[in-house]
């Protein structure tokens, strides 16, 4: 049916042989195309957008009505457009009160292999560098809006159709009818079927694995948003404990760094290397005690509760003698700071409750107490929490998933992951190499929420994040292509750190992240810096 693959090591996926039958008067089909399609799955749909880009078109979606929100640190923007392709935008409906906006972006040259992007945070935003990372590599590709517009979920606000969308029906739907306009495009099936994403993106792709197991033959799940409720309990409880920024509970920037100095002072060496990276967070047991304030301390000192409070940010949030949250992973503190003062943590938090737990607006974070994490717990609107652990459906149907979690999150914890992890492994009642056939996950060290951080955090795991090259070793979706077609697992994920994080100014860096449950150590000579020096330890 499919071409054989030509695949090597070296050249990856960009080898493999593009669709036997091209398709004749590309331009005109694509614009043609729309009046014929129809979607077995969905009759209530319409056409938006069907329009032939060339690459190195620009498109300005701000231009075209995107809500302004999603310009949000530009996260969201499309690069310039990188191969020929049909760009195809549809909204469906999910139901009588809720609809999906979505678009297909249909490479000339196909790869004949589907795509489908996640989004982030409560965000309704089209991810459009994912769309331009998957058509580069020849995928057909589709990314929703997650079925609202803009990075609010006020939308969600007595809305639980919309909310249904945002859970997991939205990127069913995309997917669903990605590969249905892709096939009719192509006049044949996608051979493979891969999804993409970080963040809520993370939670995403696990909630496909748990409850969609169909969908996609592999996953590429980061720093994944589940233990959903926990993760906006732990932000809760800490922002209650420090009150406010001018009460002597309050911990500032300039604590957050000092803490991180001391951290990185007792723990930095333990891995081998002296580079401000730890490789394993689990092993610092940090002891605050040459912080605490005395009469001949100079700097910023932490009194007792101040103290205590940080003891409960890096302990795991227990209630009703449940683990809620891992709590956080030292060695990265100076950036948790954005998080308790950034746009995500109160607005994201204070909007859930409002919203969608109490459906009362007038709630606000002044009302937190762990009566609301129970109520939030129990709510559980749609399963939103994706910690099912019994992925035995995905296993059976032959899908990988490739799971990472930065351990420099300052966002959502990699102890949430490692939860998660341990959890599957005892339903399936699978040694960690059994879980290796299917299921890897990778710590990986000194990367933020998602992409930066002082390691080596380029991995080309997002079309917003720099890749070093497209060869499988570099780029997280030409890896999950090799293991998924030619049986290439991966035993390591590379990241590269460019000067300044910016790809323009070359590499500073690079090293190989090891499989979980193995850790790095360095047995090189200087820093760190030197990646053979580097190796992975059970
Ligand atoms: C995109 O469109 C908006 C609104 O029309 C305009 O303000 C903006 O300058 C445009 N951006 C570019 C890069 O052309
Ligand atoms: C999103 O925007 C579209 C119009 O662009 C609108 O039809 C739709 O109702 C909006 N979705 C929500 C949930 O408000
Ligand atoms: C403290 O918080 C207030 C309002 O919440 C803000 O305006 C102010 O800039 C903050 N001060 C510092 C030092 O962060
Ligand atoms: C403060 O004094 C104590 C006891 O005199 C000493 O052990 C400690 O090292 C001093 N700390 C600093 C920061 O100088
Ligand atoms: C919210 O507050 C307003 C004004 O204080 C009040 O009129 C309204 O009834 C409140 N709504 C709810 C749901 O409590
Ligand atoms: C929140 O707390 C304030 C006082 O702390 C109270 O006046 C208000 O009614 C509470 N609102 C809700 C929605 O519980
Ligand atoms: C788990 O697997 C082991 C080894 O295969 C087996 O001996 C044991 O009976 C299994 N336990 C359960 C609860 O299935
Ligand atoms: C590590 O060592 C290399 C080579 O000696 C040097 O160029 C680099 O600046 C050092 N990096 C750090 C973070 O100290």
């Amino acid at each position: 049916m499919h071409a054989p693959l030509l695949l090597s090591l070296a050249i990856g996926l960009l080898t493999r042989t593009v669709r036997s039958t091209p398709i004749k008067n590309f331009e005109s089909k694509c614009t043609s195309f729309a009046s014929d399609l129809s979607i077995s799955k969905y009759s209530d749909f319409k056409v938006t957008i069907a329009e032939y880009l060339p690459a190195e078109s620009v498109l300005n979606v701000t231009a075209e009505g995107r809500d302004a929100s999603c310009a949000f640190g530009g996260y969201n923007d499309p690069p310039p457009i990188p191969v020929n392709l049909c760009r195809l935008g549809l909204t469906v409906a999910t139901s009588s009160s809720s609809e999906v906006i979505l678009e297909t972006w249909l490479p000339e040259k196909s790869t004949g292999r589907f795509l489908s992007a996640g989004n982030g945070g409560s965000a309704g935003c089209i991810q459009y560098p994912d769309l331009a990372y998957g058509v580069s590599y020849g995928f057909a590709t589709v990314a929703t809006n997650n079925g609202h517009n803009g990075t609010s979920s006020a939308a969600f606000f007595q809305a639980p159709e919309i909310l249904e969308d945002f859970v997991g029906r939205a990127l069913y739907t995309g997917v669903i009818v990605g590969k249905d306009v892709t096939k009719q495009f192509y006049a044949e099936d996608s051979c493979k079927s891969y999804y993409i994403g970080c963040s809520a993106g993370g939670r995403q792709g696990w909630k496909a694995a748990q409850t969609y197991p169909e969908l996609f033959d592999g996953i590429i799940a980061g720093a994944p948003a589940f233990a959903w409720t926990g993760s906006l309990a732990f932000l809760g409880r800490a922002l209650t404990d420090l009150g406010s920024n001018t009460s002597e509970s309050w911990i500032d920037a300039e604590h957050f760094a000092a803490l991180q100095s001391e951290v990185l002072k007792q723990c930095d060496g333990l891995d081998g290397a002296i580079d401000g990276i730890l490789e394993d967070t689990r092993q610092c047991h940090f002891d605050i005690t040459p912080l605490l304030c005395a009469k001949n301390f100079t700097g910023a000192c932490f009194n007792q509760v101040q103290a205590n409070i940080v003891d409960k940010l890096f302990s795991p949030f227990i209630v009703d003698g449940q683990v809620i949250h891992s709590g956080l992973s030292h060695g990265y503190e100076s950036a948790f700071i954005s998080v308790l003062t950034g746009p995500l943590a109160e607005p994201g938090l204070q909007e859930w409750f409002a919203n969608v737990v109490y459906e009362n607006r007038n709630w606000t974070l002044a009302n937190f107490s762990i009566n609301d994490v129970r109520t939030a717990i129990a709510l559980n609107p749609y399963n939103i929490e994706t910690i099912d652990s019994d992925i035995s459906a995905f296993r059976d149907l032959g899908g990988k998933i490739l799971h990472w979690h930065g351990q420099a999150d300052e966002l959502l914890a990699v102890g949430n992951s490692d939860r998660y992890y341990d959890a599957v492994k005892t339903t399936l009642n699978a040694t960690s190499t059994e879980l290796d056939d299917f299921y890897r996950y990778f710590r990986v060290s000194g990367v933020n929420h998602c992409f930066g951080g002082p390691g080596a955090n380029a991995l080309g795991q997002l079309g917003f994040a720099a890749r070093a090259s497209d060869s499988p070793e570099d780029s997280m979706l030409s890896r999950i292509v090799e293991w998924v077609e030619n049986g290439a697992a991966p035993e390591f994920v590379r990241g590269t750190k460019f000067v300044n994080d910016t790809p323009a100014l070359g590499v500073e860096f690079s090293r190989k992240h090891c499989k979980h449950p193995a850790v790095n150590v360095y047995r090189g000579t200087g820093n760190g810096t030197d990646e053979e020096g580097w190796t992975c330890v059970e």
